[in-house]
């Protein structure tokens, strides 16, 4: 059975084609556990924050399907596996979902048909680039459409973004690479991703965050239309990697959860989140897990 609608956040993610061996690039992106994928991360990251979560999942019925599966287990994430082969599955009720694509392109329209169920129910969706940029739109859509709200990450960049991705994001949040990208603004500082944030409200934008590393983000809102640098604290970064995934899957955490919350104060805690991920090694195994935080977080 499915709990209440405020209890879900869908994240859409796909692996790479084939398998990534661990330490091994891939499109640049570094695989340290061969379970990464943007989408992946962020709900790792959501779910050691506290989130129940759920993945629906198209993974092929190799070991390396059962072991990216096993992964989200361990995680406390139960799957929904649709498989290459043909749809079953399922664990339902909980409160993150993400769609996980065995390979960029199968994940497709009829999948999210059978997910809509799941969406509907949803709190907050999050959505990559990792699978067909169609896919991802027509999932935005249905979570708007559903009154569940929408959280973006641009992510890899396409300079030639559809502009309903503008639209249908409640928020949109990028870093420094991807706002570039996007806009043809380069970002060095906190005031060039103002100007990044302004254009795209322009461009119909809500709530734009461009990440800035060690800076930070700054955060554009329609409501005011003046940048606002939310930075974080000074830590010693042993590796970055994976950050943006952290911090991202923290909003959508405090987006599901603590909706009374102003968007700096969410801004303010997800940086605390990334910032402590950058100090341990690794992708999701750098990611906190919520007895490890300070409770003045929760
Ligand atoms: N060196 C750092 N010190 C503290 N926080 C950091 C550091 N690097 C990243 N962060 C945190 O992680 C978030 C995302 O980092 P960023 O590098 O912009 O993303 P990405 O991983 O996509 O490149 C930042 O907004 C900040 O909260
Ligand atoms: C996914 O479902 C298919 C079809 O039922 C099955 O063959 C495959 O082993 C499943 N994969 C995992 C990882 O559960
Ligand atoms: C931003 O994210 C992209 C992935 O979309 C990554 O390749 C890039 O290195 C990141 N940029 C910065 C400044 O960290």
């Amino acid at each position: 059975m499915w709990p209440s609608k405020d209890l879900f956040i869908l994240v859409a993610i796909s692996l790479t084609s084939r398998l990534p061996k661990a330490g091994e690039t891939i499109h640049g992106h570094k695989f340290f556990t061969g379970f990464g994928g943007k989408g992946a991360n962020q709900c790792v990251q959501a779910a050691r924050l506290g989130a129940r979560t759920s993945i629906i999942c198209k993974v092929g019925s190799d070991s390396f399907g059962n072991d990216y599966i096993e992964n989200f287990k361990r995680n406390g994430i139960p799957t929904v596996n649709i498989s290459f082969e043909y749809t079953e599955s399922f664990f339902l009720g909980q409160n993150v979902i993400v769609i996980v694509a065995g390979a960029n392109l199968l994940l497709d329209s009829e999948d999210l048909k059978k997910a809509n169920h799941i969406i509907c129910k949803a709190k907050v969706m999050v959505c990559q680039l990792e699978i067909t940029p169609a896919t991802s739109l027509e999932a935005l859509k249905m979570a708007h459409a559903n009154g569940v709200k929408t959280l973006f990450n641009p992510a890899p960049a396409l300079a030639d973004l559809d502009p309903q991705f503008y639209t249908h994001s409640d928020i949109f949040c990028c870093n420094e690479t991807e706002a570039e990208i996007i806009t043809g603004i380069p970002v060095g500082n906190p005031e060039d991703a103002g100007k990044v944030g302004l254009t795209l409200l322009e461009r119909g934008c809500k709530l734009v965050i461009v990440t800035l590393g060690a800076e930070g983000c700054v955060l554009v809102s329609v409501d005011e239309r003046i940048p606002k640098h939310v930075p974080t604290g000074k830590v010693a970064a042993v590796d970055t990697t994976g950050a943006g995934d952290s911090f991202v899957g923290a909003l959508a955490f405090y987006l599901a959860y603590y909706p009374h919350l102003s968007m700096e104060e969410v801004i303010k805690k997800s940086n605390f989140i990334a910032s402590v991920s950058v100090q341990a090694s690794g992708t999701q195994t750098s990611f906190p897990k919520r007895k490890d935080l300070p409770q003045d977080l929760f």
